[in-house]
């Protein structure tokens, strides 16, 4: 192709990178035994020991006493292959960690101390905001060095932890600074759920109904079927939803023809407009599991609205998700603005804003089926707001 006038010939290099990562469920992965980690990053021909630097969400080490001492025993095990860098570092867990640039910082400065190089392994032990935050670090530090993920609540081992992006808010709006960078490999240890907060454990439910929702009714009968399970923290029927829910994502991400969303839609991002504006209106005391149970609630309203939804599947959605301990409504849905304005609505704008390109909104067709939408008529989601309200009440 010509792009100049001149006898400059335009020069177009055109190659692609094909990208693999294994995404490996387990079970105790620091058991000496358990060779999931080792034979994903060390296999037997390792020349030298690989260098790993690790991190671990302050939650996920409380709740684990032990987990250090357990990751020591198992390098020395394996020292012909594996190499502590340093002794782990511990950083805070939850969405504040997200919010500012200091930890990113904290986290390059170890890889700078240590003098990792892009040939070491960065692993990160915790929830979706602690990998977020760990994985843009290690993107964005000598322009990359290979990632390891362990996700250890139910949210980051079924949608976060699984793929592609990594990030931190930034000028108030979630995930504003960020990268696409696959991982090296994940590892989902299922125990890891077991000591986990009931809002966290029921939280990455509520993105395994997305999934189902515009992509698998299947999976969105399992879930309707195995409420008061989920409920209960029935350890078969998570990990059976974690596994179906990962699966999904992964092959959203191999098969979509869009892993680094470069078009304006994003089917996994149903719901999330709302999602995201009420985490953030919420200064993030709201988890981003409930907060999307929220916005697909208020999507699907929406959806019956237009009728791509029936009455029914609406409602089965919503006593779904409520009996499975998820919530339908916010207070942060009725909040206005200065000029008397729902603030939700700005979410719309920020969405847009965020995808880039023309707006675009993904909504269920039928359970397990998909539409895109580029307009919302703003009136529907008004009255949503005040249906979802009354259910509640
Ligand atoms: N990168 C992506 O594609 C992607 C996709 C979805 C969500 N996310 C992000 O993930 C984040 C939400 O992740 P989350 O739901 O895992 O929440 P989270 O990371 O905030 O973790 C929830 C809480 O549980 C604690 N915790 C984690 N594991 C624990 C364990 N095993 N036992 C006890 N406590 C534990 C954490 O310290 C935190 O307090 C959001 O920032 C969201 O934007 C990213
Ligand atoms: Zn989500």
């Amino acid at each position: 192709m010509k792009y100049t006038q001149n006898k400059y010939a335009a020069r177009t290099p055109n190659f692609s990178v094909s990208y693999q990562y294994p995404v490996c469920f387990t079970k105790d992965l620091f058991n000496h035994s358990n060779e999931t980690l080792i034979q994903t990053i060390a296999p037997l021909d390792t020349k030298s020991p690989q260098k790993i630097f690790i991190f671990i969400d302050f939650n996920v080490e409380i709740s684990n006493p032990g987990l250090k001492k357990k990751i020591r025993e198992y390098f020395n095990k394996y020292s012909s292959r594996i190499e502590l860098s340093s002794s782990p570092v511990i950083l805070p867990g939850g969405e504040s960690i997200k919010n500012s640039w200091d930890y990113v910082h904290e986290v390059s400065t170890k890889i700078s101390d240590f003098h990792l190089d892009r040939h070491s392994f960065v692993m990160a032990i915790g929830g979706g905001a602690v990998l977020d935050l760990v994985g843009f670090a290690a993107a964005i530090t000598h322009r990359g060095l290979k990632l390891v993920r362990i996700p250890t609540t139910t949210l980051s081992q079924n949608d976060g932890g699984v793929g592609v992006k990594t990030g931190i808010n930034d000028y108030g709006q979630k995930n504003f600074s960020g990268t696409y960078t696959p991982p090296f490999a994940v590892i989902n240890d299922f125990l890891f759920l077991k000591t986990l907060p009931f809002e966290h454990f029921i939280g990455g439910v509520a993105e395994a109904y997305k999934v189902a929702m515009i992509k698998e009714k299947p999976f969105f009968d399992f879930l309707i079927k195995n409420t008061e399970k989920l409920k209960s923290r029935d350890q078969e029927a998570i990990e059976k939803t974690v596994y179906q829910c990962a699966l999904i994502h992964l092959d959203h991400i191999e098969n979509g023809g869009d892993p680094f969303e470069f078009g304006s839609a994003r089917p996994l991002d149903f719901g999330h407009w709302s999602a995201h504006k009420i985490e953030s209106l919420s200064a993030y005391s709201i988890g981003h599991g409930q907060a999307v149970s929220i916005g697909i609630a208020l999507d699907s309203f929406y959806a019956w609205k237009k009728e791509l939804l029936s009455k029914d599947e609406f409602q089965q959605l919503i006593t779904g998700l409520l009996s499975s301990g998820l919530p339908v409504w916010s207070e942060y849905l009725e909040m206005s603005d200065n000029e008397g304005d729902l603030e939700i609505l700005e979410g719309l704008e920020r969405f847009r804003e965020h995808l880039g390109g023309q707006l675009t909104f993904t909504m269920p067709n039928g359970i397990g089926r998909k539409i895109e939408l580029h307009e919302m008529d703003v009136g529907i989601v008004e009255d949503g707001i005040i249906y979802l309200k009354n259910i509640k009440a």
